[in-house]
């Protein structure tokens, strides 16, 4: 048994220092240590040595097991070591080859000027309303005083999805929204994407609108002329100009058409404004009275003013950007620009 014991040691001792990976190393563990491993086995062994030797032989089996696993351990932090040597000089890096530039992503020029125009209006007191861009009839048209067969509904090429469920056309909709679910004072914005079967170089069959809708006790059209040459200020130029023009709507009574001063010529006349010094830049007027009531909102004691804008058609006029579909397109080229 002492024999066997001895030719057991010499052996592991010899593949131990033999093994030139890890992974060998783990195979002779298993070989020797493991549960039917050798050393495993002679300990099974034990039963037939005579009772006068057990203490002896148990005593040199254990220490055979001691000594295998510290060569082991020994042999494995050895190989580790060079492995991560070997593996530290063959990934060396060369710290001095140019790195990869990341590109670094910006805002769509219509996000910027919808972000900057609810800075500019959020000074003022006004919140942000969301409202739905599939929309019913009944808020898109009806509620805002535009019946199923008023002419109006020309002014807007609808995109419906049944009779009475359609493709908003405008952020007006959000109007009625809002005073059905809040009394005054209301002082909102609804901005958000509207759809009209349109397609030109100014007009788009998706596009991007702003609406505004103050109603409160006093209300009157200086507060709307205040408001937006405020807000023209910001976003444009502060020596901008701004005045009113009379138009229709059918949810405002009176309605406006507000124009900026040309930027481009300062009011001289050029190209760009047609020769009238003039830029239209939204629809806007004070809200009908048939609209407050519609909505529970007693047209007596509240008045109020409602505008919308295009966003596609400030960003242009503020960016000088000739095409509408230049902002759909998405070429990298002209939105790295802003
Ligand atoms: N909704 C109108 C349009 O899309 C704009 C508008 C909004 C006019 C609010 C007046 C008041 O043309």
């Amino acid at each position: 048994m002492k024999e066997k014991i001895l030719r057991l040691k010499e052996k592991a001792l010899e593949d131990i220092k033999n093994a030139k990976i890890t992974k060998a190393l783990a195979d002779l563990k298993v070989k020797y240590l493991g549960k039917s491993g050798e050393v495993t086995e002679l300990l099974k062994g034990m039963k037939d040595v005579p009772n006068e030797e057990k203490p002896a032989v148990g005593k040199l089996v254990n220490g055979l097991r001691s000594a295998i696993e510290e060569f082991i351990a020994e042999r494995e932090k050895a190989l580790k070591e060079a492995e991560l040597k070997a593996r530290l000089e063959a990934e060396s890096i060369d710290v001095t080859l140019p790195g990869k530039a990341t590109r670094r992503g910006g805002l769509h020029p219509v996000n910027l000027v919808r972000n900057e125009l609810i800075e500019a209006f959020s000074g003022l007191g006004f919140k942000v309303f969301t409202g739905p861009e599939v929309e019913l009839d009944y808020y898109n048209f009806q509620q805002l005083n535009i019946p199923a067969d008023h002419p109006a509904r020309d002014m807007q090429d609808t995109f419906y999805v049944t009779d009475s469920v359609l493709l908003r056309t405008q952020t007006s909709a959000g109007q009625i929204r809002c005073m059905e679910n809040e009394k005054p004072p209301i002082k909102i914005l609804s901005p958000g994407r509207v759809y009209r079967s349109d397609y030109d170089a100014t007009h788009s069959p998706m596009f991007h609108q702003m609406e505004g809708l103050v109603v409160d006790k006093g209300i009157t059209l200086c507060d709307l002329k205040g408001v937006l040459e405020e807000v023209c200020k910001k976003v444009f130029d502060k020596d901008v100009k701004t005045r009113l023009r009379p138009s229709y709507f059918p949810f405002t009574e009176p309605s406006v058409e507000i124009d900026v001063s040309c930027s481009e010529c300062g009011g001289k006349g050029c190209s760009l404004c047609k020769g009238t010094g003039w830029i239209e830049i939204l629809g806007a007027g004070m809200v009908n009275r048939v609209v407050l009531e519609n909505c529970g909102v007693d047209p007596d004691v509240y008045t109020g003013f409602a505008f919308g804008l295009g966003l596609e058609r400030i960003a242009m006029l503020k960016y000088g950007i000739p095409d509408i579909r230049y902002l759909f397109d998405n070429d990298i080229r002209f939105l790295k620009q802003f």
